[in-house]
């Protein structure tokens, strides 16, 4: 044989020992590990907590330590959290390749939830924007506990004062996905006609919502039971995705934002007008390339073609919560609850929200 196929032969066969060998470390699953110990003169709060990847049953209802807030942070008393997909991502370390951030085998960070609403109880000495008493809502790791500490330059602002504290929390992520999806991907612009595919979810129904406020004509897709919910919220039309499929009804649009991802690029760019622009935000479940194929392929395809195929990542940016508290404020937008659960109950609020089918927000009610 002849040098050169011998190298090539022998790049490939590393290639291949260092992709398998990648892929069985991270997809390892460590055990639990015990939980650490707290020193007895520390103050304790309740607060889920996980020390393994796996099903909503690694999640802990425990006795942690409860924070105190550094110089420029605000310690908060959390009176509502509200459940996020990404909460059952990191929970399972899923998709893997997020374990490159979350932790190789086991979570490096044993704090769950993103989303709260809740009372200023103390602030440090050098924070100026906040107060003890002010209601506030934001975004922090470590939401589904009794207390949670923020930096004051961070997702953070205060309640409006005519949405109840479940409401605020229930805004943070999906609302936020829903703007930054809306304005900054999608270049939304009045009289625009925007599809929303998963109109019903935590991000769907403040897409839906803050498409309108931007004065566009808006489709929202969803499942029988939600067409009326869809239609309440000011989507000019509904369709049910059970019984028409709107990549095939011969309509046009400028911009899709679509929260599921059960759609192949081909078939959304054939519902896109020639210079439309399609958002994805979500995807199809799974450990391994599944939820990045449709990222993967719109970075490909999208330099060349006349439409435009991006993918979000939303950032928790206070000025962006500010935004959405304005619109919660002017009756724009009203924060859609499904269920709500107690603090102790978050592993069924996650198993429930993993089905796929909540009708707007999951709610943990700490009060
Ligand atoms: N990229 C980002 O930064 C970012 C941020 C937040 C969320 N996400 C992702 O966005 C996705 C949606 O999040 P979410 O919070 O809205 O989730 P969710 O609350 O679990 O939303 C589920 C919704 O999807 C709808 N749905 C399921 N199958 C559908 C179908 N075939 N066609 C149309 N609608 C369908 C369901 O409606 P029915 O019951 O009517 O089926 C349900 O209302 C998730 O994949 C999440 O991970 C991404």
């Amino acid at each position: 044989m002849k040098l050169r196929y011998q190298v090539t032969g022998g790049i490939l066969f590393f290639l291949a020992i260092a992709i398998a060998s990648l892929a069985l470390i991270l997809s390892h699953n460590s055990a639990c590990g015990p939980a650490p110990a707290v020193a007895d003169e520390a103050e304790w709060m309740k607060a889920i907590v996980y020390r393994c990847y796996g099903s909503p049953e690694v999640l802990e209802y425990a006795d942690v330590k409860k924070p105190t807030p550094a110089e420029d942070e605000v310690l908060v008393k959390v009176h509502a959290a509200s459940v996020n997909p990404l909460d059952w991502h990191y929970m399972r370390g899923s998709p893997y390749i997020m374990r490159l951030e979350s932790g190789l085998g086991a979570p490096n960070d044993e704090s769950m939830g993103v989303d709260f609403a809740g009372t200023v109880e103390a602030i440090g000495k050098n924070v100026k924007r906040f107060k003890p008493g002010d209601e506030v809502f934001g975004g922090r790791s470590g939401a589904f506990a009794e207390y949670v500490t923020v930096r004051e330059d961070r997702a953070l602002v205060l309640k409006p004062t005519n949405m109840t504290f479940a409401q605020a929390a229930s805004v943070v992520i999906g609302g936020i996905t829903a703007l930054q999806a809306l304005r900054d991907k999608g270049k939304i612009e009045p009289g625009q006609k925007v599809l929303i595919n998963g109109a019903s979810g935590g991000v769907g129904t403040f897409t839906v919502q803050i498409a309108k406020s931007f004065g566009a004509e808006v489709t929202g897709v969803c499942s029988t039971r939600n067409v009326d919910l869809v239609r309440s919220i000011g989507a000019d039309h509904v369709i049910d995705y059970t019984q028409e499929d709107y990549t095939r009804n011969g309509q046009r649009y400028d911009l899709i934002i679509d929260n599921v991802g059960n759609h192949s690029l081909s078939a959304n760019r054939r519902v896109l007008t020639p210079d439309g622009t399609l958002v994805i935000v979500g995807g199809p479940k799974g450990n391994w390339l599944g939820p990045l194929m449709g990222p993967i392929q719109a970075l490909m395809l999208s330099p060349f073609m006349g439409q435009e195929f991006v993918t979000i990542l939303a950032e928790l940016r206070m000025d962006d919560l500010a935004i959405l508290s304005d619109l919660m404020q002017a009756g724009k937008v009203t924060p859609v609850i499904d269920r709500r659960y107690r603090l102790s109950e978050v592993p069924a609020a996650i198993r429930y929200l993993e089905e796929g089918h909540a009708q707007g927000k999951v709610v943990i009610d700490l009060d």
